[in-house]
């Protein structure tokens, strides 16, 4: 059976200082690594880790393995991986199958290759492990004590699954916990998308129509940092309250169809299929950028801009131009993937901290845990409060505690105007 599979191993002395920059900036993850050191709460556990194979997750995972657990890796996604970072995992031992650049093919493969190390815990970003587990594994099922999912698609999957009544073990939405989705989905995916689409064309943002698809948890944050860069930033929404709250930040909000023709840059994150589609594209100004930082490739249609196109050329790294049969050119980011982790490097280290935070704290409480039952939890409350206290003492803040009567006074209902 093959322990690991890389891109190039000899990358491996620049991804061991990739990995320790990352730690030097996650330091509630430092805190977790010394405690489970000594404890060893994931021992004889063997987690299968499907995640953007990048140095944080590398942080990630140094502490599960303190923590006396046995990891096999693959990528979420075909081109988020750091090849030096996994070639660096590799060397210290781990069981890492990933690499940047995987066709569809590699990448279910990989996956496969992970479960082969019978797990009994899975850690997914995506439900892609869990989606394989219950089509073509579903003999390994019984081994599996639980699982954990980080992004916000995953678990929409998750929750059909159990909606259905197909999920068939207990699956812990890291997502949903307040010190994950309302730091990394929204700092983190803000400040990443815009540093990839900075890197992939390097233009001013300053003075570009702005178009963001969304006004969720990761589309405000992108709103908010192009906001910051200077950009006229539009809003797209299908929710009305989002929409709402959209307006009411100062930004434009408008459907697609009439964003089309103004904007010069679109930058989805909705988790939702073809939010950018033939319709749009036909009435786009000749130059528009087009990129994506929801999970899954399908928010732009990738599909349409190919039949609208005569050629494409790769203008610079993760750019390729379209030329349109009517002459016109777009410009498509990562093809259409997480631009950030395609482009860049994925969310800061300090936002990971407190993500990964909650996947090492909520391992140790499956692998500690008698009675889960088969349903999608969400991050006990104790778990994301240790967190967000943790940070904070990280980052030398303190806060005020409620007085007694403070506490008795918010629990009555008594007192009212005085
Ligand atoms: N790039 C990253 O690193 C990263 C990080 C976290 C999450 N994600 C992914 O980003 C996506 C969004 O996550 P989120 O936490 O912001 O979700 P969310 O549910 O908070 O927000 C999604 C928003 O998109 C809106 N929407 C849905 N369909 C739309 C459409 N057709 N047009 C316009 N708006 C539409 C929804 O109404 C909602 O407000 C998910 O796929 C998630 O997995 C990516």
């Amino acid at each position: 059976m093959d322990q690991f599979q890389v891109k190039d191993k000899s990358l491996a002395p620049q991804g061991h200082l990739q990995i320790e920059w990352a730690a030097k900036h996650m330091p509630v993850l430092n805190i977790i690594k010394t405690r489970f050191e000594k404890e060893k709460p994931l021992k004889n556990h063997i987690i299968a880790a499907c995640l953007h194979v990048t140095k944080e997750t590398a942080v990630l995972v140094n502490v599960l393995v303190a923590g006396g657990a046995k990891i096999a890796l693959c990528g979420s996604n075909p081109l988020s991986t750091q090849d030096d970072v996994a070639a660096a995992l590799a060397d210290s031992g781990v069981h890492v199958f990933a690499w940047r650049g995987q066709n569809t093919e590699d990448y279910y493969r990989c996956i496969e290759k992970v479960l082969d190390f019978k797990p009994t815990m899975t850690m997914d970003d995506g439900a892609d492990v869990v989606g394989m587990l219950h089509s073509k594994r579903q003999e390994q099922i019984k081994d599996i004590r639980g699982g954990t999912e980080e992004t916000t698609t995953g678990v929409v999957r998750l929750r059909a699954m159990e909606c259905d009544n197909t999920l068939k073990y207990p699956i812990i939405a890291v997502n949903d916990a307040f010190t994950k989705y309302l730091f990394d989905n929204r700092y983190g995916t803000g400040q990443s998308t815009i540093d990839g689409i900075l890197r992939a064309t390097s233009v001013l943002l300053a003075g570009k129509n702005f178009v963001v698809g969304g006004y969720g948890w990761c589309s405000r944050g992108i709103a908010m940092r192009a906001q910051g860069l200077g950009a006229n930033v539009i809003v797209t929404e299908v929710q009305p309250t989002r929409a709402l709250e959209a307006a009411m930040n100062g930004l434009r909000v408008m459907p697609m169809s009439e964003a089309a023709p103004i904007g010069d840059i679109f930058a989805t994150a909705t988790g939702d299929l073809n939010v950018i589609r033939k319709e749009h594209m036909q009435k786009m100004k000749d130059g528009a950028i087009l990129c994506n930082s929801g999970h899954f490739n399908v928010e732009i249609s990738i599909s349409d801009l190919e039949g609208l196109s005569k050629s494409k050329r790769t203008m610079r790294p993760n750019m390729e131009e379209y030329s349109l049969k009517d002459g016109r050119r777009l410009y498509l980011l990562a093809e259409g993937r997480l631009v950030n982790l395609s482009a860049a490097e994925g969310h800061p280290s300090e936002v990971m901290d407190m993500s990964f935070a909650n996947q090492a704290l909520c391992s140790e409480y499956i692998a500690k845990s008698d009675k889960l039952h088969t349903k999608v939890y969400g991050v006990p409350k104790e778990i994301d409060e240790k967190i967000a206290e943790l940070k904070l003492h990280s980052m030398g803040i303190k806060i005020d505690e409620l007085t007694e009567e403070q506490k008795k006074y918010l629990s009555t209902w008594e007192m009212g105007t005085t």
